[in-house]
């Protein structure tokens, strides 16, 4: 090719090249080692508001700077900062200016300093390119405030959740403790109209039977005087006519066939073992109006000692088989408290206790005043409570018995019941030793 040629082809692209610039939304200006503007594009042009030609030939970073008309002073100091960079250093710096406009708006231009090399690898001209990103970075800025609005709503309906959940578990929990407490209420209630019901017609069937014993005496002393007076006539029955000798012999095969040296001497057993029952049922009597209290839900200056036994009575049907009882009651102050309630208790852990035994064990009962407080232990030597149970015994319907047998609902009201009391129960457990619950309860407070 000619060297005409060449040059048109030159001049050519140099203005096509300059036809893409011009379209560009970025800025592009280009300047040389002396910092005067070598070339510009349109968009340029249109930030500084002067044509090509004012621009090229322009000092950029001076006092009569070109820049300062589109560019706020801070822009262009950091401009400056980077276009030394670039010539010193060789290689392209990229960074965001963030800054005001005229009219106050924040705005954000994405600046590239990108060095022109000759060829012998040394910098004599640089080109800027400026994008104004400010909408981008408004959009970005929108859609992460929206983000997070979101993320905030997104929480509060998990937090809102999470409270319902909570509620709801509450409620639950609740219910089936008002549905336990009721329960037992009731059951103090029948108990004690069943010990009511009983101890009328226990009364009179008890009186009967003194009344009974009575008679029987006198029946006896009488039947000796009938002997006696049958032993002389029989002495005498040559004498007597022949069918009072006939009514003597009749009277004493009457008395071979029913026995009636046995039946006199066990009908004062029976009425005997029969006085024993009564006393027994009386004493169930007792067990079950002091195990229930009716009506008391007031505080009630009680014996514990004695709450404890009239609730081992009670509740002896899920021990007799299983544990042999020991006690060890000390003397105790009257204590104010709920005996009710805590009679709850103490059947709760005693039925626990047994339960805990698998075929035969102890189960020991121990009570005495110490620091204005009674303090309560019930030891057993059943299964024992392994370590990771320990922290969840407390819980509502934490239970490991199997379906049916147990709610786990008896030590979570027996712990209520107690910090009711402004009391303390504690647990000791050795896995294949046994367990040991402790209450402590003040002996003279005043209930929540
Ligand atoms: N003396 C004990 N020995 C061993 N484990 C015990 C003892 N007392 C309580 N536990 C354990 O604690 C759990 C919870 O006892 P809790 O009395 O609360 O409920 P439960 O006896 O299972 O049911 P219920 O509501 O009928 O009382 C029991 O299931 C048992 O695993
Ligand atoms: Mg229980």
């Amino acid at each position: 090719m000619k060297n005409k040629d060449m040059q048109n082809v030159l001049t050519e692209s140099r203005n096509k090249l300059k036809i893409v610039f011009d379209s560009l939304q970025e800025e592009i200006v280009s300047i040389n080692k002396t910092y005067h503007i070598v070339s510009a594009n349109r968009a340029f042009q249109k930030n500084v508001g002067l044509s090509f030609g004012e621009i090229v030939g322009k000092s950029c970073f001076s006092n009569k700077s070109v820049l300062s008309s589109g560019c706020c002073k801070e822009t262009e100091a950091s401009l400056a900062k980077h276009v030394q960079k670039v010539f010193a250093s060789g290689l392209p710096q990229n960074y965001l200016d963030i800054a005001k406009d005229k009219d106050g708006q924040t705005k954000y231009r994405r600046f590239s300093c990108l060095p022109i090399i000759d060829d012998d690898g040394k910098v004599f001209e640089l080109v800027i390119v400026a994008r104004d990103i400010t909408e981008r970075m408004q959009q970005s800025k929108k859609i992460k405030f929206l983000n997070k609005k979101l993320q905030d709503t997104v929480n509060q309906v998990q937090a809102k959740n999470e409270e319902l959940k909570n509620t709801l578990e509450t409620l639950k929990t609740t219910q089936a403790q008002i549905l336990h407490s009721e329960k037992m209420a009731s059951v103090g209630q029948l108990a004690a109209g069943v010990a009511h019901e009983i101890n009328n017609p226990i009364g009179f069937v008890s009186s009967n039977l003194r009344t009974l014993s009575d008679y029987q005496n006198d029946i006896n002393k009488l039947l000796e005087h009938y002997r006696q007076l049958i032993a002389n006539l029989k002495g005498a029955a040559k004498d007597l006519p022949f069918y009072i000798g006939e009514k003597i012999d009749q009277i004493a095969t009457l008395e071979k066939t029913i026995d009636i040296d046995f039946i006199l001497d066990d009908v004062m057993n029976l009425v005997g073992e029969s006085k024993d029952g009564t006393e027994r049922i009386k004493k169930i009597v007792l067990d079950l109006k002091d195990f229930a209290h009716p009506g008391e839900d007031k505080i009630y200056a009680a014996d514990i000692n004695k709450g404890i036994e009239s609730t081992l009575n009670v509740v002896w049907n899920e021990i007799k088989y299983k544990a042999v009882v020991t006690k060890d009651y000390r003397d105790l102050p009257l204590v104010e408290c709920y005996p009710q309630q805590l009679n709850q208790v103490f059947a709760n852990l005693l039925v626990n206790a047994a339960h805990a035994i698998e075929k035969q064990g102890e189960i020991n009962i121990a009570t005495r005043a110490l620091d204005g407080k009674v303090e309560i232990k019930i030891s057993d030597t059943g299964a024992g409570i392994p370590k990771e149970n320990l922290s969840k015994i407390f819980d509502p319907f934490f239970t490991t018995k199997e379906v049916g047998k147990g709610t786990g609902l008896g030590l979570n009201i027996s712990y209520k019941i107690i910090e009711g009391h402004n009391g303390t129960i504690d647990v000791e457990s050795t896995v294949g030793k046994g367990t040991t619950f402790t209450i402590r309860i003040p002996i003279s407070r005043v209930v929540v």
